[in-house]
């Protein structure tokens, strides 16, 4: 791992939380990723499970973590188990975990080799009720691969058809989305290397330049700094190719007098920053440019106050969308007349603001979290408005972070050049 060692409290902690809303007589097993193959003895680079990561800290494929509060065997309360290395695999793939150092990074203290699970496992299974396995929830997952948990789930209930299974996932939405101090410095650690490396782009745009070049920029300061890489794959897009929502070509050459929307985040520790930010090629915004960003961030500034404790997102989108037709009626966009008569299921700003204003963030970008839950102390959400003019060739989009605390909320992104004239002042310094 490039990223400096977590202090393992935190995943101590996240385990007692979530033992503590199992039913009474219960075990939970949860397995890290796959490794999935890429082409022919290659693997794609790994990517912890969120969940497992969230529990464990461990960061290395072939995993499990058991837990079983009651387990009348005090010594498998609680146990992890690992790929044993050799020292073939030492010398072929690199260091792997010695049980010591599970120990350290989890602070889980009963540690064995994966070829122990079965055994201990059968050893106590009969005396749980309830099997609880971890499935992927998230609203926006489509399922086409049978993934390790889903797998096992399949091999238990034909081994143990009369326990009784469970989801954990129930139980992992409500906690994850409540961020601990430790995760909120993480959080802060990924957007202080998005900030750096913005502010290295600043310097470096200019006509000519092909939006790979900047994605190379980009990626050099995020590696340098111990980020594993982007939080996702990064959007460098140039003048009408901002008008593509999820546009990863890079590959165009910037223009003068084009604006260039960014859209990247390092990842750190598994943890991610979500930043957009739209700057003109040569340095001056003209009028038109300054006025459609000057809306976005009016509208990114009022957006932010809602981001408090209790508020609900589909009504927070409502009142977005509101702020966001006022200005598109400023900017000529909308006629007053028409959104007058509009219908409300389908308000004629999402022509030109078509995506959601703001997601939770955390061990996934899109994190994992009840849509129809109120926000609360501890919810970190990106706030992320956007007006995208395809017969302009113009899209904005400026993207923060924001922390909701007991006393309202912190952009975790304030530090981040935002205003057009200190974008101007720093691209002609
Ligand atoms: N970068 C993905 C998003 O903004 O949601
Ligand atoms: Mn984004
Ligand atoms: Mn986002």
């Amino acid at each position: 791992m490039k990223y400096l060692p977590i202090n393992n409290e935190v995943f101590t902690v996240n385990r007692r939380n979530f033992v503590s809303r199992l039913k009474p007589c219960s075990l939970a097993i949860f397995n890290s990723n796959d490794e999935f193959p890429r082409s022919g003895d290659q693997a794609f680079l790994f990517k912890q499970n969120p969940d497992f990561f969230y529990l464990t800290g461990i960061d290395q494929e072939q995993s499990i973590l058991l837990l079983f509060p009651e387990c009348p065997n005090p010594l498998y309360k609680e146990v992890l188990f690992l790929r044993q290395t050799n020292e073939h695999i030492a010398v072929w793939e690199g260091h792997k975990y010695t049980i010591d150092e599970a120990k350290a990074a989890s602070g889980i203290q009963t540690i064995y080799w994966l070829s122990e699970f079965d055994t201990i496992l059968h050893s106590i299974i009969n005396y749980a009720e309830n099997i609880y396995i971890n499935t992927n929830e998230n609203d926006r997952y489509a399922h086409t691969v049978p993934y390790r948990d889903i797998r096992m789930l399949e091999t238990l209930r034909s081994k143990y058809p009369l326990h009784k299974y469970e989801r954990a996932a129930l139980i992992m939405r409500d906690l994850r989305v409540v961020k601990s101090s430790i995760e909120v410095e993480l959080t802060k650690k990924a957007c202080q290397i998005t900030r750096d490396a913005f502010l290295r782009v600043l310097k470096f745009v200019k006509p000519g330049v092909a939006e790979y070049e900047i994605e190379a920029e980009i990626s050099h300061e995020f590696l340098r700094q111990r980020a594993t890489g982007n939080a996702y794959s990064p959007i460098i897009a140039s003048g009408k190719n901002a008008i593509v929502l999820h546009y990863v070509d890079n590959n165009a050459v910037c223009k003068d007098g084009e604006v260039i929307l960014f859209d990247f985040g390092a990842e750190y520790a598994n943890y991610n920053a979500d930043m957009s930010r739209s700057v003109p090629v040569n340095g001056r915004f003209t009028k038109r440019q300054r006025d459609v960003y000057n809306a976005v961030l009016r509208v990114m500034r009022a957006a932010t106050k809602m981001i408090v404790s209790g508020t609900v997102l589909n009504e927070y989108q409502e009142e977005v969308g509101k702020l966001m037709t006022d200005e598109l009626i400023g900017l000529g966009l909308l006629d007053k007349h028409d959104v007058a008569k509009q219908d409300a299921k389908m308000p004629l700003y999402k022509k030109y603001f078509m995506h959601g204003t703001s997601h939770h963030l955390g061990l996934d970008v899109h994190d994992f979290a009840s849509r129809y839950k109120a926000f609360e102390a501890g919810n970190i959400l990106t706030c992320e408005p956007g007006i995208y003019i395809p017969a302009e060739g113009l899209g904005i989009r400026i993207e923060n972070n924001i922390l909701i605390t007991e006393s309202g909320n912190i952009d975790l992104m304030a530090d981040i050049p935002v205003e057009a004239d200190e974008i101007e002042e720093i691209m002609n310094g």
